[in-house]
């Protein structure tokens, strides 16, 4: 399968916001990641359900819903409302993990679970079957622009080892720090999912950031 490419918003002008998502339906990109944030989970806040509602208003790509925020089973069916197509949940969220994985894949959502950088991939293995996607986050959540932790290969072979153990089909992606150092070496690792914000949003020419992630010419 051909690797996708999912911007991070983060880091887009959100006083130019049309603009950006307009600039990214033209792109290679092929999801738009929003990064939603509550200030308990991580220490910082960023936008919730009107914001999203007005980008999807616009938006041509399905929404790949990040929630860094604690509880979310409370707020999923808001988020479906609000256009979320994939809903990923942090994995130290949630109390009920697999309650909540149900309650995003019946409300008409694809359901990712996330961890962070210090948590093992092997406390997942009694959800692998259940989910979409995996979401591995490669810097410490909170913040755009921050350094590419390298430990996060080991994960992803450790990862690719649990599902195929366990018959599983979900998508990897890897979250934060993404650029042309690691890109290539993170699909072949075997990430299906690279998210990228700084990298794209603060490059001279994002539509050309974007194909470079996407076709891995650097
Ligand atoms: C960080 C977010 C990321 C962030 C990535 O907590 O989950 O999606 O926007 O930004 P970069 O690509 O700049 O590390
Ligand atoms: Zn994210």
């Amino acid at each position: 399968m051909q690797h996708l490419i999912s911007p991070s918003f983060l880091s887009a002008d959100f006083t130019n916001l049309e603009r950006e998502i307009m600039q990214m339906n033209k792109s290679e990109a092929d999801w738009f990641h929003l990064d939603i944030m509550d200030g308990v989970f991580v220490p910082n806040i960023t936008f919730g359900m009107p914001v999203i509602k007005q980008i999807k208003k616009h938006a041509q790509k399905p929404l790949d819903v990040h929630l860094m925020i604690v509880q979310p089973e409370r707020y999923i069916e808001e988020f479906k409302n609000s256009g979320a197509d994939i809903l990923t949940v942090h994995y130290e969220a949630c109390t009920h993990l697999h309650r909540t994985v149900q309650q995003i894949k019946s409300a008409g959502m694809k359901a990712g679970v996330s961890l962070n950088p210090h948590t093992p991939v092997h406390l997942l293995e009694d959800i692998l079957n259940d989910v979409d996607m995996i979401l591995l986050m490669s810097v410490n959540p909170g913040f755009g622009g921050q350094k590419f932790i390298k430990n996060t290969y080991k994960k992803i072979n450790q990862l690719k080892i649990l599902g195929e153990k366990n018959g599983a089909d979900f998508l990897i992606e890897i979250d934060g720090g993404v650029d042309n150092s690691n890109a290539k070496k993170l699909i072949e690792a075997g990430a299906d999912v690279l998210v990228a914000g700084s990298f794209v949003f603060g490059s001279e020419n994002p539509l050309e950031t974007v194909k470079s992630l996407k076709y891995l010419n650097f």
